[in-house]
């Protein structure tokens, strides 16, 4: 397997709004990341991806960009993001941007021009149509609930928002938008930035013929992916990116891929294909959907989890490369999810750590994911900021009737400010997070849950973090060992091996509060054992051919031939 240093890396990802405010102004800057630097080097991780910092409205929390060579006005100046890069490497930290480039803001100066005329130089920057008997010019829904176009009344047409109105997707078919794209990805490489985190960049081609999309029995809208997912031009866009940008650059590339499936990804990620390093594939975070989407919010099966894992890691490991993750800003805590927040919060947190950590790929550990932080649950809609849950909300209950107790614990459980509320550094007001009333409340469980309780407590899940990443970096199996599933359908224990030359990586993972029965599978032969670390203090030297796990216990052990 060819080496590489973003195989070995361990990435952590900062949404900037909720991580540390520097400023006493309620919201997370540049200034809090810089702060806590060191922080980072203690848990050991390599890059840092940085959710969007560019100038924005918000009305997505900077995924609406409307300025990609400036600094949102919250977060600092263009000099603190200078001094945040330059500080990071000097303590060996890499930084990934975020790059957002299937859509700007309806405020960047592309689209304020593009709206004015039809012959406006910019009007191609963006995706028109004319309406259909007054109706938009197909049935496309948006992410963000309502119809994916919106009428402009200035030229009297419709243009396209994949996600919210204020979104407007950019026209990929147009030689310029890609070279402006192009130029100013250099700007940013060219000032010492790591690599781009690439937002849903597997929608940017879409299909010219813009048909109407199928429509589920429950949906007001049809879906725009057969249309716009992994699009007709997709990858002739990523090649020719990659042959004018990311080739010039020793750098690290992820794009963020939903509805991706492994021979899909394997045309995006593929040593031969000189597109990305990379892509996050969502397969796992779909688990507990049904009619309503995520919003269903069902119970999830573990031998799903485990079929859709262990096909990603045997997928991908002939000439591809996976990004493992939990957790991410879009995305339930892990421990609420998987694990069980309550009784077992340090247990299942480490074990679910374990099992991911210990599989073939780059790690991606999201804010927060280190100290356990749980799922909130506000009291009502009024205290969510998110436009998608928000918009959610009044599409299910206000239009289509869904019940509102229903509708809210699918909140609880599955909506994206379960993983913004801010980071809980300490047991003081606000978690320590700012000074002043921050722009999202904080999770009531911040006394119990915060970084400063477990920097010291060496039996901390901070610190299991820190042993996990040191393992990996220790030893070449963890990073390039082969991946195969054990025990394929034990319902309670995920359980598999990674095999390097005459090494086996033995992982062990029992997803419940039972105690059940592990029993080595006979082909797995071995003449010595090493424990290489469990989430139990208890001596775990005894014999592993047959042995009861505790709840939520996990153990990785290293074989030799
Ligand atoms: C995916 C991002 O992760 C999400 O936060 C955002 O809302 C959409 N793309 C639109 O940019």
């Amino acid at each position: 397997m060819n080496k590489a240093w973003w195989k070995e890396s361990v990435v952590y990802q900062i949404y900037p709004r909720s991580f540390k405010d520097s400023n006493g102004d309620g919201i997370g800057d540049l200034g809090g990341i810089i702060e806590k630097l060191d922080y980072l080097k203690e848990l050991g991780i390599d890059v840092i991806w940085l959710s969007p910092v560019y100038k924005s409205p918000n009305d997505d929390n900077g995924y609406d960009i409307s300025d990609y060579q400036d600094i949102m006005t919250e977060f600092g100046t263009m000099e603190d993001f200078d001094k945040l890069l330059k500080k990071a490497h000097d303590k060996g930290i890499k930084i990934m941007m975020d790059l957002v480039v299937n859509h700007t803001s309806d405020e960047h100066q592309w689209f304020i021009e593009s709206r004015k005329s039809i012959d406006n130089e910019y009007r191609d920057y963006y995706l028109w149509k004319k309406g259909v008997d007054g109706q938009p010019p197909n049935n496309w829904g948006s992410c963000f609930s309502g119809s994916a176009w919106k009428y402009d009344e200035s030229t009297e047409m419709y243009f396209l928002h994949l996600f919210s109105q204020k979104q407007p997707d950019l026209n990929w078919e147009n030689k310029k938008v890609r070279n402006e794209v192009y130029d100013m990805m250099k700007w940013w490489l060219d000032k010492g930035i790591d690599g781009f985190r690439m937002d849903v960049i597997n929608l940017i081609s879409k299909d010219q013929q813009f048909p109407d999309g199928p429509k589920g029995e429950t949906s007001l809208y049809g879906d725009f992916g057969p249309y716009s997912v992994n699009g007709p031009r997709v990858h002739e866009f990523l090649n020719e990116m990659n042959r004018k940008v990311l080739s010039k650059y020793d750098i690290m590339t992820v794009g963020e891929t939903p509805g991706v499936t492994t021979e899909e990804a394997m045309k995006y990620v593929g040593n031969d294909r000189n597109e990305l390093n990379m892509v996050f594939q969502f397969e796992h975070m779909g688990l507990g959907d049904g009619p309503d989407g995520k919003w269903s919010n069902l119970s999830f099966d573990l031998n799903d989890l485990k079929r859709i894992m262990t096909k990603w890691q045997k997928g991908l490991e002939n000439g591809g490369w996976n990004s493992l993750y939990w957790n991410n800003h879009d995305q339930p805590r892990v421990v609420s999810r998987f694990g069980n927040d309550k009784k077992y919060w340090k247990q299942s947190a480490k074990m679910l750590a374990t099992c991911l950590h210990m599989m073939q790929g780059t790690p991606y550990i999201y804010q927060g994911e280190e100290i356990g932080m749980t799922n909130v649950a506000f009291e009502s809609i009024e205290e969510y900021r998110d436009i998608e849950t928000i918009n959610a909300y009044n599409e299910l209950v206000n239009i289509k009737g869904k019940d509102s107790a229903e509708m809210m614990a699918a909140i609880y459980g599955r909506g994206r400010d379960n993983a913004r509320t801010p980071v809980q550094w300490d047991d003081s007001e606000n978690a320590g997070f700012t000074t002043d009333t921050p722009w999202i409340k904080v999770n009531p469980n911040y006394r119990q849950i915060n970084v400063k309780s477990q920097l010291h407590d060496q039996d901390s899940i901070f610190n299991y973090y820190k042993k996990l990443i040191s393992i990996r970096k220790k030893n070449e199996i963890v990073v390039y060992g082969t991946y195969n599933l054990i025990l394929e359908d034990h319902q309670e224990i995920y359980s598999y091996t990674r095999t390097l030359g005459d090494k086996k990586l033995l992982v062990i993972c029992n997803f419940t509060e039972n105690t059940p029965v592990f029993n080595l599978p006979e082909e797995i032969k071995y003449n010595s054992k090493e424990f290489i670390v469990g989430n139990y203090t208890t001596e775990c030297a005894g014999s592993i051919e047959s042995f009861e796990l505790k709840p939520y216990e996990a153990r990785v052990y290293l074989l030799h031939s």
